[in-house]
């Protein structure tokens, strides 16, 4: 026998293909995972990484190859398998229920019966200890629904942790934190392996990767490229392993030519914004930044007429558009890309070209004057400029991985002539050459004389995107950033803002 324990792998996929009818998501894939390390999975959008942790927790059967676990052939026929075995995934989607106390969020389907009856206090026992194990404080008897997004996150760590999880699964577990929450989420993951777990990372975020990961493996188009230690491998490197060839750069350099006329807001207080004063001029692409929770998708969304504008005005090109609806708003080519793509953003029975057109806004408009055909023709350019992968308009949405459903969503918005465009969250999810894309498409819509508002919790990607930025703390405009002062020192102290008083 082996006593090495730590060069034994805790689990291994060996040679996994799976076919989802016509489309390949994995191709004789082999990795190791081992014991105290946490090894990241990095690739494109579609590369493959989400069915892979599907494959290992039990959600989807391998067409061929297998799964060991310390070099035991496993048979992951479920998830509730895959958890008795000790893979634990912490999903990308929130799935607690939100009425719910944590304590019972956390013994939920995996209550101890004695002779019938649940023993509460044994729950309670079993509940108290996992949180304890995921590095928490929370109280047991708070509701999930009032918790941050990276408590709950915690939570659904902790809860991945009953049992005796020998691999911990997080897919993207960051993407609606904000800084302060991500470091406090990175402080539970190195406790965890510094206990022996063995961790799986997805992320799109090139920081994360080094700040903490150990080993990475590239993936593209269902192959596994190669799996390496961090350290011996640089960003660039990384880039082009994933996207198979070199990124040159992410942001385009868009020439600043503002023009007359375009968005404004004149002092506009919704449920969740006080008298908020901004514009962006046609010809330009500004930035709407803060922390989650700030107010600042009530920008997009009072603009949009999905929020109620309580005080204050908007117009367009020096017109107030009065309140409305999302379909006067298209009227008024005024188009909104939401961040909450299964929510607000796709409808799920109908094809990608379909979501890709205003069609798919039959919801919110009876349109009697689309040429249909031609839209369809237009979406399909579009989708395949996007590089939507697989490239099949006529499938659902829900047969794509989570950044090609973004690019769906993104498509709307060039399948027609709007004179204002606001993305809000637009590249939440998206890989790094897909969102030099997706950048390239606002800077052509900027310089063909749109106004382009870009509404990000990302603050690297509004500094490098956008000609000047406006931060909201608690509902209000507290700093407006334009050129050479659109810097993370200059405009991160304003994200913490409090405010009293409304700036004139
Ligand atoms: N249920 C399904 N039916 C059909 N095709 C699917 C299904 N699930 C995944 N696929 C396909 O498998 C491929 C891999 O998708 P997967 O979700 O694993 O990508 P990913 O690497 O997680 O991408 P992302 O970064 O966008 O989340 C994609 O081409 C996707 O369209
Ligand atoms: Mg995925």
């Amino acid at each position: 026998m082996d006593t090495h324990t730590g060069d034994v792998p805790v689990v291994s996929v060996k040679h996994v293909t799976k076919n989802f009818q016509a489309v390949t998501a994995l191709r004789d894939v082999s990795i190791d995972f081992y014991q105290g390390k946490v090894h990241v999975l990095f690739g494109e959008n579609g590369a493959g990484k989400s069915t892979l942790i599907n494959v290992l927790s039990g959600v989807h059967q391998p067409t061929e190859g297998t799964v060991e676990i310390e070099g035991v052939g496993a048979d992951l026929v479920s998830p509730q398998r895959a958890r008795e075995l000790g893979i634990s995934s912490v999903f990308q989607e929130p799935a607690l229920v939100g009425t719910l106390s944590v304590a019972e969020n956390l013994t939920l389907g995996r209550e101890h019966l004695r002779s019938g009856f649940l023993n509460r206090a044994q729950n309670r026992r079993a509940a108290e200890q996992a949180l304890v194990q995921a590095g928490s404080t929370l109280s047991l008897d708070s509701a999930a629904r009032d918790l941050s997004r990276a408590d709950q996150q915690v939570v659904e760590i902790a809860r991945a942790l009953q049992g005796s999880a020998k691999l911990l699964i997080l897919d993207e577990p960051t993407a609606s934190l904000t800084e302060d929450e991500t470091s406090r989420l990175f402080e539970v993951v190195r406790r965890l392996k510094a206990e022996g777990l063995a961790i799986i990372y997805i992320t799109h975020r090139m920081g994360e990767i080094r700040e903490i990961g150990d080993t990475v493996s590239v993936m593209r188009d269902g192959a596994l490229i190669d799996t390496m230690e961090i350290q011996d491998v640089t960003d660039e490197e990384l880039v082009t392993l994933m996207v198979g060839r070199k990124v040159e750069s992410l942001f385009p350099d868009i020439p600043h030519n503002p023009r007359e006329g375009g968005l404004e807001l004149r002092r506009v207080s919704t449920s969740q914004l006080i008298d908020v004063t901004l514009t962006a001029r046609r010809g330009e692409v500004v930035g709407v930044t803060g922390l989650v929770g700030s107010g600042k998708g009530d920008v997009g969304r009072s603009v949009f007429g999905l929020a109620e504008v309580l005080a204050g005005s908007i117009t367009v090109d020096g017109e107030e558009i009065g309140a409305g609806s999302p379909e006067q708003r298209i009227q008024q080519e005024i188009i909104y890309y939401p961040s909450d793509r299964k929510r607000d953003g796709l409808i799920q029975t109908m094809a990608a070209f379909q979501n890709a057109t205003l069609s798919a806004l039959d919801s919110w408009t009876k349109f009697g004057f689309v040429n249909r055909k031609a839209e369809r023709a237009a979406a399909e350019k579009v989708l395949q400029k996007m590089h939507l992968r697989p490239n099949h308009p006529e499938s659902l949405p829900g047969t794509f991985s989570g950044g090609n459903q973004q690019k769906i969503v993104l498509a709307r918005g060039f399948t027609r002539d709007y004179a204002i465009h606001v993305f809000d969250e637009p590249t939440a999810g998206v890989d790094v050459g897909a969102r030099a894309e997706i950048y390239n498409a606002m800077q052509a819509l900027a310089e063909s004389g749109a106004a382009v508002l870009v509404i990000s919790s990302d603050l690297p990607e509004v500094i490098g995107l956008v000609h000047r930025a406006y931060v909201i703390s608690q509902g209000y405009v507290v700093g407006e950033f334009t050129g050479d002062e659109l810097s993370q020192d200059n405009m991160l102290p304003y994200f913490f803002q409090e405010m009293k008083e409304p700036i004139s």
